[in-house]
């Protein structure tokens, strides 16, 4: 069996994905019809060369923008229906999926649109023999406190729905210190934390989001590497990094794949995932993340099919759950023989 056929195969998890981040620039153009909008791209073929990115920001400024054609439930269906039909050909078993309350509530479209479109779609799929899954809402860091607060609090309806809350956006200048207070009051709802750390930012925002946001999982965190105490740290603790190799290509963290922490992050025994951030953006989902790390390190199945006993472990399954999962990732390593 080639490498890309048992990465294609492996029973797997994915931690960070932005469901935003799945609108494929087809579907930018179906919605957009269907909900009357104007574009200010052409064609699919002039909006998908956009897509070039110097930093984040810029990543971000055409995120938020093609956001305009998500306006009603069925579109918030139809996206996450399309990510978990996608997510299920990677044979991707369970994913916890980020949503930005923020970015929809603030052009008017209302919560329960989000919410009813997703957990329908999320919903149908799981009956369906799909991923199962688990829905985490982010605030947009570079938004203040007020803003975050009142959006946990808008989520109440829907809190049996929502599993976690987690911190994304720009980076730069806005440190997780900003939303201690957020996260308490959420750790209080009985809500599960996470937050993006050390992706543009420094090693001490990774520091901050364990230490005063209590983060369980540290999304991206490749910065850690800067400061050998918190990578001992991160291991020794085993808190997780879902880290999104492509996406720190694409946005320019790294300049090349050989040039990424997650090998020396893996041998200093960090719990690594890997995952795809916005798939539809930084050209591949979670398998296409997986064959780009294979082949940049010459990694082998046994350390593939920790990667995938990494993504269960390091989510918010509970322990029987894991354990399952984790067994069909043993199953798989045994039908497919050796190297
Ligand atoms: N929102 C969507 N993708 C993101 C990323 N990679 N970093 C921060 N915020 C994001
Ligand atoms: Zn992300």
């Amino acid at each position: 069996m080639q490498q890309a056929e048992f990465i294609a195969g492996l029973p797997k998890s994915e931690l960070h994905l932005h469901i935003e981040g799945t609108l494929e620039p087809e579907m930018v153009f179906r919605l957009a019809a269907r909900n009357r909008l104007e574009l200010p791209f052409p064609t699919v073929e002039a909006l998908r060369s956009a897509y070039a990115f110097d930093d984040l920001q810029s990543f971000l400024d055409l995120y938020y923008h093609a956001t305009q054609v998500l306006v009603r439930a069925q579109d918030f269906h139809d996206l996450a229906g399309a990510y978990l039909a996608r997510a299920r050909a990677d044979n991707v078993r369970h994913a916890e999926i980020f949503f930005d309350p923020q970015a929809h509530l603030r052009r008017g479209v209302a919560l329960a649109a989000v919410m009813d479109g997703l957990t329908a779609a999320l919903d149908a799929a799981a009956r369906d023999g799909g991923p199962t899954s688990r829905l985490i809402m982010c605030f947009l860091r570079d938004l203040d406190e007020a803003d975050a607060l009142a959006t946990l609090d808008a989520i109440y309806p829907w809190l049996n729905r929502v599993t976690g809350v987690g911190l994304d956006s720009a980076e730069a200048g806005h440190p997780p210190e900003k939303f201690a207070r957020v996260f308490t009051r959420a750790r209080a709802m009985g809500l599960r934390t996470v937050a993006h750390a050390g992706e543009e930012g420094p090693a001490a925002y990774v520091t901050q989001a364990l230490d005063v946001l209590k983060a369980e999982r540290i999304d991206h965190g490749v910065r850690a590497i800067d400061d050998a105490a918190l990578v001992a740290r991160l291991a020794r603790e085993r808190t997780p990094l879902t880290v999104c190799p492509l996406s720190n290509i694409r946005l320019r963290v790294y300049p090349r794949l050989s040039a990424h922490p997650i090998k020396r992050l893996m041998d200093a025994g960090v719990v690594v995932t890997i995952n795809s951030d916005d798939p539809a953006y930084f050209g591949g989902y979670v398998n296409e993340n997986y064959r780009a790390v294979a082949e940049a390190f010459s990694i082998g199945r046994a350390e593939l099919a920790q990667l995938a006993r990494n993504s269960f472990e390091a989510s918010f399954l509970s322990a029987s759950e894991k354990e399952a999962r984790i067994a069909e990732v043993e199953a798989y390593v045994s039908a497919s023989g050796a190297d």
